[in-house]
């Protein structure tokens, strides 16, 4: 009795709230922040590479065509990297071939090599992306070489991209932090950061594959990388491992980002960063930005199912706070 009191009381005090934040969402903006964020949902890659349980093919495409259905602009749909080092994405082509696309919508992949660029392309992604990391211990553990070596592989994959008319983005880990070499200076990040948006990336995003950072690190990073590339030309990709993602993403938009990666149900981690948790939840990035009046092009409603869809395919409670609060209510 006293539970259910307590959860109609939640549920109508958090309409109530939304109800009075949407009256005011046209009225208020704040000041220095970007009126459109472009969200790159990275969940079917970076969440379900890290799933101990495979998850099938069937459930993958169906995510991927909801998460369409949301009105994602970007869908990192899965990664031709080496089954042996990472069998979750094995079926990266069966994935590719069994998606419904929406015009205009960018469907992504991630290509170590130009063996995995050939299959992408092969599997007609419309999209790549290359990744590196701004520390030597994980670029070896991750990729199997080091940051130089992996440079010149990516040179590969930039000019074959340039011949198939192929927009490459490019990752950078560990921008706050290594689980192996702890402290990454920013000067290193901004380094890397530079070769990969000199071979041609058209977007650099900078990741905190192990969540470690805060606001005043995260500022620290922008302000120094955006001296070697374009701030215009820059994303965050923030994992939630330490609670800080929000107020991370929050800080690099002041700092006059506008790109932000994220994961529905805050799914996610990176198989060679023990510890890392999911990314910050795509329905708590897109919460938060509808109450700032930033525009997204994200229909929270149908994303909030989305993530309800894989939650329960993958047995367990959605990782976002807001799925948890309002599924019922919005
Ligand atoms: P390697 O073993 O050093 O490569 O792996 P190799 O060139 O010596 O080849 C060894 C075998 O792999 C050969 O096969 C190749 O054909 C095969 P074999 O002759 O033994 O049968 N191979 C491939 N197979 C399929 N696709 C390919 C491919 N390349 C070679 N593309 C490699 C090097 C990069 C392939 C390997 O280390 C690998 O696959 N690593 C996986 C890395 C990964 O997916 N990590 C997770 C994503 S990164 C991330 O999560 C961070 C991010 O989210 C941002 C953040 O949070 O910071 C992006
Ligand atoms: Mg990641």
């Amino acid at each position: 009795m006293a539970a259910s009191i307590a959860s109609r009381f939640s549920v109508k005090s958090t309409l109530g709230i939304w109800k009075h934040m949407c009256r005011h969402l046209t009225q208020v903006s704040i000041a220095g922040l970007p009126s459109f964020v472009k969200i790159v949902e990275v969940g079917p890659r970076d969440g379900l590479q890290n799933e101990k349980t495979i998850v099938p093919t069937e459930t993958k495409i169906e995510f991927v065509n909801r998460l369409s259905e949301a009105g994602l602009p970007v869908i990192e749909v899965t990664s031709f990297v080496s089954p042996k080092w990472v069998p979750q994405m094995a079926d990266h082509t069966e994935v590719m071939e069994g998606i419904h696309r929406h015009e205009g919508v960018v469907y992504t992949v991630l290509t170590p090599n130009l063996k995995g660029f050939d299959a992408a392309m092969s599997a007609k992604a419309n999209e790549v992306a290359i990744f590196g990391a701004a520390s030597e211990s994980f670029s070896k553990k991750n990729i199997n070489c080091s940051i130089a070596e992996s440079l010149q592989r990516f040179e590969e994959v930039t000019e074959a991209a340039k011949k198939h008319n192929i927009p490459v983005r490019g990752y950078v880990s560990c921008v706050l932090g290594c689980p192996y070499e702890k402290d990454v200076p920013p000067e290193k990040v901004a380094d890397v950061a530079k070769s990969l948006y000199d071979m041609g990336c058209y977007e650099i995003s900078l990741g905190d594959t192990i969540g470690v950072g805060t606001p005043r690190a995260m500022k620290n990073l922008i302000s120094t990388v955006s001296r070697k590339v374009p701030v215009d030309k820059l994303a965050v990709h923030c994992h939630d491992t330490y609670g800080q993602a929000l107020a991370n993403i929050f800080a690099a938009l002041q700092m006059g980002v506008s790109v932000v990666d994220s994961s529905v149900s805050g799914l996610g981690g990176c198989p060679y960063a023990k510890g890392a948790s999911g990314n910050v939840s795509t329905e708590d990035v897109v919460y938060m930005m509808n109450g700032m009046a930033i525009k997204t092009g994200v229909n929270i409603h149908k994303l909030i199912e989305a993530g309800s869809f894989i939650s329960n395919a993958l047995g367990r409670k959605s990782g976002s706070k807001v799925s948890q609060a309002t599924k019922s209510c919005l």
